[in-house]
């Protein structure tokens, strides 16, 4: 299997993508250290996991380097080793420009954008110092977004973080590349999981939504983990420092292409 004996670290990994990933990753021969703000949520998941392969779930809110820090060395602990990177722990939050507050907007680049950067940072050293001591380079990979390049009103402080992804995957990509570290990022745009499901469950908004996607139709959480397969094996091994974007077509649209009346 692709992933065979390979060690994984999947960041918000108790539902929705995360949890998508954590299965696939275990299906290919990976062992699986998945984090989560969320115990309860983790708890489930784990029940569900751990019936796959070798699976372990630490509490951790990827904002706090001390999570960050105790999430690694645990990983270390059960396994010995660490392979690959999945940053996918996200939130969003919608105000208008006007009425964002400045709480809401720190709380989103945090666990966005710092918490990347927390855990990627902390990742890399373990990483870097392994390929020094004659042990193989690993794989680190972002959850970035449509919205690192699109734009939407009331998404303030979730498309900021998003461009900012892109960027901590171009600069980390440059800067682990002498060590054949590997950073890329997956953009996905629209995906049925809890953080779609208000979009989702309101008619009017799921009809706009899908007037500017394409395919016609939302993606699922498998459709996101299996890139992060890919981008996590071997079969990927000269793509570093960029973005996949999965968004049924989205991003491609223009001003030449029609918008599908709302019905
Ligand atoms: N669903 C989509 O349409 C979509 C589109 C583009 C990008 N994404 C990105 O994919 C990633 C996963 O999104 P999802 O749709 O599965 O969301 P989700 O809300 O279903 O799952 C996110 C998980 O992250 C956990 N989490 C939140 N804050 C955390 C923290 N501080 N530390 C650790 N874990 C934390 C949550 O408890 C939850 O289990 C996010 O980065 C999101 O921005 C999702």
């Amino acid at each position: 299997m692709a992933l065979d004996g390979k060690i994984a670290i999947v960041t918000g990994g108790a539902g929705g993508i995360g949890f998508a990933i954590a299965e696939r990753f275990l299906r290919d021969g990976a062992k699986v250290v998945f984090a989560d703000v969320n115990s309860d949520k983790g708890a489930n998941a784990l029940a569900n996991l751990e019936q796959l392969g070798e699976c372990r779930f630490i509490k951790a809110d990827v904002g706090r380097r001390l999570d960050v820090h105790n999430l690694v060395a645990a990983t270390i602990d059960t396994f010995g080793d660490i392979d690959v990177l999945v940053n996918n722990a996200g939130i969003v939050h919608r105000a208008e420009f006007l009425d964002l507050t400045e709480e809401d907007f720190d709380r989103v680049l945090r666990v966005n954008l710092k918490g990347s950067f927390l855990t990627g940072q902390a990742v890399a050293k373990f990483m870097v110092e392994k390929v020094e001591k004659g042990g193989t380079a690993g794989s680190i990979i972002n959850m970035s977004s449509v919205n690192a390049t699109l734009a939407i009103p009331d998404q303030v402080p979730y498309s900021i973080s998003k461009g900012g992804v892109g960027q901590l995957t171009r600069v980390m990509a440059l800067s682990l590349a002498q060590h054949g570290i590997r950073v890329n990022a997956i953009g996905p745009g629209s995906i049925m999981t809890d953080m779609l499901a208000s979009v989702n469950d309101d008619p009017a908004s799921r009809t706009r939504l899908l007037s500017r996607t394409p395919l016609g139709r939302v993606g699922e959480p498998s459709e996101i983990a299996s890139i992060a397969a890919f981008l996590a094996s071997d079969q990927a091994s000269y793509i570093t420092g960029q973005t996949i974007y999965a968004d049924g077509g989205r991003l491609p649209l223009n001003y030449t292409v029609a918008v599908k009346p709302e019905k």
